[in-house]
């Protein structure tokens, strides 16, 4: 029997999936400034607020696996956090779990009702595939949080930015206050 190295490497402790077919984004100010409430005009808009990576085994009806590593960045006091987004098809769920840091992770389902998680080291959220899905960073350092997902769930922006969620995470004086 062959033994072979594992195709991927996950690595916790500094964020990154390496290995064949491994995609990797990075997501800049400029290109999400419109999700937070305020514009600051001190950060660079090429500032990159977070970085995703995933791969694809290829084939059809594929697991993914990915990673998002969001910076501890505050826009005039309101976190740093992700696009977020419903999943194309509603009846596809999606697994996440904390690495590293400390954050929520916000579920916002079609009426608009809205509640949160908390996510940490070793922390497990089961999404529903009728929720949105967004995390933000309430910690001082970089959140990390692993992610699976069957590729046809595909990622349903419109619908967020039509209707937003309705709270925003703030940190004043190292205390979270949600408005
Ligand atoms: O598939 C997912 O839910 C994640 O990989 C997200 O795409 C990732 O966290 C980035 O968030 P968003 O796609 O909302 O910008
Ligand atoms: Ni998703």
């Amino acid at each position: 029997m062959q033994i072979k190295s594992p195709k991927y490497i996950y690595d916790f402790f500094n964020g990154v999936i390496q290995g064949e077919n491994v995609k990797h984004y990075k997501k800049l100010y400029k290109e999400i400034d419109f999700i937070y409430k305020t514009r600051d005009n001190q950060l660079s808009p090429d500032t990159v607020m977070y970085e995703v990576y995933s791969f694809n085994e290829g084939g059809s009806n594929i697991l993914l696996w990915g990673l998002t590593v969001i910076y501890p960045i505050t826009i005039n006091g309101e976190c740093n956090m992700t696009r977020g987004h419903f999943h194309e098809d509603r009846e596809e769920p999606e697994i996440y779990f904390g690495c590293s840091g400390e954050g929520l992770l916000l579920y916002l389902d079609s009426q608009g009702k809205i509640f949160a998680e908390k996510v940490f080291k070793g922390s497990l959220h089961y999404i529903h595939g009728n929720y949105a899905h967004r995390l933000v960073n309430t910690g001082d350092d970089t959140l990390r949080v692993g992610a699976c997902w069957r590729e046809a769930a595909g990622h349903d922006y419109k619908s967020i930015d039509e209707k937003p969620f309705p709270n925003r995470v703030y940190k004043k004086d190292g205390k979270i206050d949600i408005a």
